[in-house]
């Protein structure tokens, strides 16, 4: 019978949560609005694989590689160390994304091409695990959501089946609005969801964390809160 196999997250708490990690090999989804942790959280995916020896690629839209360097040193990861080992990349999702065909509003990224080059790099370095931060320009179209659906249902069979990493996504969302399928990716095209989300509770802001769906994983829904620490990063707080 076929087991799932599961990929430690490196947030503490989040693994027993989810029968010992993420599914191998399949994408998840961190939606969020700004500040809600998602770059943080994928961070530590990767920081996690680096110390079990799992080669990481961290793919950058908005923000430059040496962004992303600083704001993992502000949590006590050096991530300059891995990338001149050649266990960790950093790059930059304008080199992948300039492969788009046609002009103007009638741009469409030809999105074969950007993640057959990136399988190649992935392949090459024999990456483990895979951050697409955010994922939303990999499917940027020009009209209708029926394309955009269309197009993420692509981006992720073309990561299934182009590299063996296991992928975190993540796309900016309003949650419970219904909006967040129009800022990105559609939830229900992954293999799991996680939202993100400052609350109010008891008179106080806090972090919250819904696992919305995890495919083959005994997950209850409930909302569980977090905290991003200096020492600890993202941590779930209490823990399970
Ligand atoms: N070194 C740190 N120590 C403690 N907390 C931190 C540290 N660095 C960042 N944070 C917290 O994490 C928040 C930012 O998290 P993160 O960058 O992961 O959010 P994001 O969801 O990726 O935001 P965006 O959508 O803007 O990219 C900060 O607003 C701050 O509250
Ligand atoms: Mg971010």
């Amino acid at each position: 019978m076929i087991k799932t196999e599961r990929v430690t997250t490196g947030i503490p708490g989040l693994d027993q949560l989810l029968e010992g990690g993420f599914p191998k090999g399949r994408s998840v989804l961190v939606t969020g609005e700004p500040g809600t942790g998602k770059t943080i959280f994928a961070l530590q995916f990767l920081v996690e694989g680096l110390r079990r020896g799992e080669k990481g690629i961290y793919v950058a839209a908005d923000e430059g590689p040496t962004d992303i360097i600083e704001q993992a040193a502000s949590l006590g990861w050096d991530l300059e160390k891995y990338i001149e080992a050649k266990e960790l990349a950093i790059l930059n999702a304008g080199t992948y994304l300039s492969s788009s065909s046609g002009a103007g509003k009638e741009r469409q990224i030809d999105i074969h091409k950007a993640i057959g080059d990136l399988a190649g790099f992935v392949n090459r370095l024999g990456a483990k695990r895979l951050v697409l931060d955010p994922a939303g320009p990999f499917v940027l179209l020009r009209d209708t959501t029926t394309r955009i659906q269309d197009q993420t249902r692509l981006l992720i069979k073309l990561l299934r089946t182009s590299m063996q990493t296991t992928n975190i996504l993540t796309s900016y969302g309003v949650p419970r609005t219904g909006e967040r399928t129009l800022h990105g990716i559609e939830e229900y095209l992954v293999a799991g969801a996680i939202i993100l989300e400052i609350v109010w509770r008891d008179g106080k802001l806090g972090r919250s964390m819904v696992i919305e769906k995890m495919r083959c994983t005994d997950v209850k829904p409930a909302q569980h809160t977090f905290d991003i620490s200096k020492v600890q990063g993202f941590v779930l707080d209490p823990l399970p």
